[in-house]
């Protein structure tokens, strides 16, 4: 067990630390099975860590973190299951709350809040205000989140727009589509972290990972401590992030036509 207010040193120079962490905090379930538990000690165990990540991703500097506690397809789960992430969920803000607030946390949402149970909503938005004064890390929670529902809600809002006449259809650009999403105000994420092995993007920030650097860790989420999270930093601090542009080492070496 880590000491309280346990931090590791800095694991890239803090002009090279990433300003947007997202992470998709994959094999709760796995995890636990491993050990002969229920599914759902996993998830006890994965909201502990959440803790952890949260309070080292503020000492670092990190501007947002965004976990991705439930998505859309999530609400397919059993239903014990989905009620117990909920609770751990509703748990872990009314337990943590002061202590965000002591470390200079601020709190966000993204995702379809409607569908969620009417104490939760008032405890997410309480929660947000509670923090809103803080101007340290933002904790960027998705909850019944996808990012194809996300871009759908999005469309539909520029086409009431434009339905009432306030824009035209040229006024829209990729920047006024990022301010209708759910994380607009917040930068794109420089590094999407997934832990269990799997590879895929399962409907996460589809929209603003464009171009973010990915980093798949095999381990799973309840085992994803503070020292996972400085290797993946240092693996992306390697990366050169060329934005569909090219290397500056390649600048000048463009006269070259001779046959392959
Ligand atoms: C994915 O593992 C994890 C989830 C669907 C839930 C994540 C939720 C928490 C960690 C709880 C609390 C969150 C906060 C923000 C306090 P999985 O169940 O899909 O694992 P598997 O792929 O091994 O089945």
């Amino acid at each position: 067990m880590p000491l309280p207010g346990f931090s590791l040193p800095y694991p890239l120079p803090r002009e090279a630390m990433p300003r947007h962490v997202a992470m998709i905090m994959d094999g709760n379930g796995r995890w636990a099975k491993q050990k002969g538990r229920p599914r759902v000690y996993g998830h006890k165990c994965g909201a502990e860590r959440v803790r952890e990540i949260v309070e080292q991703s503020g000492q670092w500097g990190i501007e947002v973190l965004t976990l991705y506690a439930f998505s859309d397809e999530n609400w397919g789960r059993p239903t014990e299951e989905v009620s117990v992430i909920m609770k751990l969920i509703e748990h872990y803000l009314g337990k943590e709350r002061e202590e965000l607030n002591r470390k200079n946390v601020r709190f966000q949402i993204i995702g379809d809040i409607a569908r969620l149970s009417p104490a939760l909503q008032r405890l997410l938005e309480e929660t947000k205000r509670f923090l809103a004064g803080n101007t340290g890390l933002i904790l960027n929670v998705a909850i019944s989140y996808g990012g194809r529902a996300e871009i759908t809600r999005a469309t539909q809002a520029l086409a009431h727009k434009i339905a009432r006449g306030e824009i035209k259809p040229e006024d829209i650009t990729s920047d006024l589509i990022s301010q209708h999403l759910d994380t607009a105000g917040l930068p794109d994420p420089d590094l999407v972290i997934r832990t269990s092995g799997e590879m895929r993007i399962s409907n996460f920030l589809l929209w603003q990972s464009a171009y973010s650097e990915f980093h798949f860790s095999s381990v799973m989420w309840p085992e994803f401590t503070r020292e996972e999270f400085a290797s993946a930093l240092r693996h992306y601090s390697s990366r050169e992030r060329r934005f569909g542009l090219v290397s500056n080492h390649d600048n000048g070496r463009l006269q070259d036509m001779s046959p392959c």
